[in-house]
């Protein structure tokens, strides 16, 4: 070890940081802000939503009581629909959900024996779904088409198989149809 010499010029950083390790306290606060950025426009423009625990149901008697006894879509207001949903081993109840365009549904998911996941493809509703509890969240269906709801979450031999439909039709069509 050599002892600096006595002219040498002071050190330029405050606090003696190393140049490196600044660069980096420089990248995590850079990628702070922008995950807190996209955690904003997620939630504010795009409107994500987290799949929260809506409320506690006993997965034995769901289907004897209760809205999930009569799964299904329900019209609640004009362009307003909720839809229950019974996932079980190895299929939905129901396995297929109309509504018409522009019908924004909230969806409520629970099981009735292991757990299972519900997503619609094409669409950002990604719950999983747990017995003893309620999944739920709220989404608009703008584009006519179908979109396969699956279950993502492996729950057994048949899991493969598990899956079923949303269809979105004109509304003159939904209209017709009577529902
Ligand atoms: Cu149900 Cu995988």
């Amino acid at each position: 070890m050599t002892a600096p010499p006595a002219n040498a010029e002071p050190q330029k950083e405050s606090m003696g940081i190393d140049p490196y390790e600044r660069n980096w306290i420089r990248f995590s606060i850079v990628l702070l802000v922008v995950f807190l950025t996209a955690v904003t426009v997620a939630g504010f423009a795009m409107g994500f939503q987290v799949p929260g625990e809506e409320a506690r149901v006993d997965p034995a008697t769901i289907t004897e009581a209760g809205p999930f006894a009569n799964p299904g879509v329900r019209q609640i207001a004009p362009g307003e629909f909720e839809v229950y949903v019974v996932s079980r081993t190895f299929n939905f109840d129901p396995a297929e959900i109309v509504v018409p365009q522009g019908a924004t549904v909230t969806i409520y998911v629970t099981s009735q024996d292991v757990q299972h996941g519900f997503k619609i493809t094409d669409t950002n509703v990604n719950m999983q779904v747990v017995p003893g509890q309620v999944s739920k969240l709220t989404y608009t269906f703008d584009r006519v088409g179908e979109f396969p709801y699956i279950c993502h979450e492996y729950c057994g031999i048949g899991h493969a198989a598990m899956f079923g439909r949303v269809r979105v039709v004109p509304p003159s069509e939904f209209e017709e149809a009577g529902a």
